[in-house]
């Protein structure tokens, strides 16, 4: 099965087997038959974090279970149920249009529900883990059902318990999240205030966000990448204030427990790389911390590439990105 249509970044990937289970029941059938067969398993959704190698053998589970449903909870909250396949940007536009807010700055984000909370995905000021009650989950050993409260998936940034000790032990079949008929619009973030109006709508909020995200982040339909492709490095305060000493235009935002988080597509940019094209890759030109694929190119040469520009870095500031999306196979 030919997977380069089913990864953002368009990497080349014959897979030996797909399956997309519609329902829990197949899911768990799917996965009986792999163990019975010793099938090394991946779990694949929207694919818009994660890096495909060119060949990959076994099993790829695509869970294709895509039905949502609101319930009433207390006061102003409703709950929504929300299966793994459903496009993520789909369904917050549909709860920002039924006036429901919680998840209006997460507009635009690719992939879909069920791999949401594996790298807690976040922009404009909101991550999701605010918003999610539960999630569940299907292991991949027996093919037990459980639900898991979001305390319990150890939420950070860009990090949960997904990424730690249950990295590829389990499929997210569901995500339940808790969302409010109260306004309570964030627009701290960049511009986002100035471009809605006093008292705005939570759709008013998603398609402003939608028209930041579309100034510089790149359409995976037209431009292969993943978003982000490392994470904004967390350091400590000292390090922090030598590099302002230096550059004082350095853009830096406070942490808990006295760290700094530095924006890691400006020290790319500061190392001239933005735009910058070798082989099949490149340094978007307006956002530097996304990498692209110009087409032709392997998860081998990108992560030569993403090596490179890291090892910029590390030469004029003295900073170790760590890459955002996951390595097939690597505990995904
Ligand atoms: N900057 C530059 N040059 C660049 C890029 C950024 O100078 O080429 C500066 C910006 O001017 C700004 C700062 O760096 O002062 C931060 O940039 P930006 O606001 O664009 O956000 P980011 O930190 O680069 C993060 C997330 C994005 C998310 C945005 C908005 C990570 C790894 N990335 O990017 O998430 O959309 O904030 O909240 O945390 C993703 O994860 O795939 C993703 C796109």
């Amino acid at each position: 099965v030919d997977l380069a249509q089913a990864n953002t970044l368009g990497l080349p990937c014959i897979a030996e087997r797909l399956v997309r289970p519609g329902s829990t029941a197949a899911l768990q059938a799917a996965l009986a038959l792999a163990r019975a067969e010793d099938w090394p398993t991946l779990v694949l959704g929207g694919g818009s974090n994660l890096i495909l190698p060119e060949r990959l053998s076994g099993l790829v589970i695509r869970p294709a279970m895509d039905a949502w449903w609101q319930e009433e909870a207390e006061g102003d909250t409703v709950r929504v149920h929300v299966e793994a396949g459903v496009v993520w940007h789909d369904l917050v536009m549909a709860l920002a249009a039924r006036g429901l807010w919680g998840l209006e700055n997460l507009a635009l984000i690719p992939g879909h529900c069920g791999a949401a909370p594996i790298q807690n995905i976040g922009a404009y000021g909101v991550e999701l883990g605010e918003a999610l009650e539960a999630v569940h989950l299907v292991y991949l050993d027996d093919g037990r059902e459980v639900v898991l409260g979001a305390e319990d998936c150890a939420f950070g940034y860009r990090d949960s318990i997904f990424k730690g000790s249950l990295a590829g032990r389990v499929v997210i079949t569901r995500l339940v999240l808790r969302l409010s008929r109260r306004a309570a619009p964030r627009l701290a973030y960049g511009d986002l205030a100035n471009r809605v109006g006093p008292a705005p709508t939570p759709l008013a909020v998603a398609e402003a966000v939608c028209a930041v995200r579309r100034e510089k982040l790149p359409d995976p339909a037209r431009l292969g990448n993943a978003g982000s492709f490392f994470k904004n490095p967390v350091v400590a305060s000292e390090q922090a204030e030598a590099l302002l000493r230096e550059h004082p235009d350095m853009p830096w935002f406070p942490q808990p427990a006295g760290r700094v988080k530095l924006a890691a597509g400006w020290l790319i940019d500061r190392c001239g790389l933005k735009g910058w094209r070798h082989g099949h890759f490149g340094v978007h030109d307006r956002q530097a911390l996304v990498l692209v694929h110009h087409g032709g190119g392997s998860a081998t040469e990108l992560l030569a590439f993403a090596e490179r520009v890291a090892g910029a870095v590390e030469d004029r500031f003295g900073i170790v990105l760590e890459r955002e999306p996951r390595l097939a196979g690597e505990g995904a």
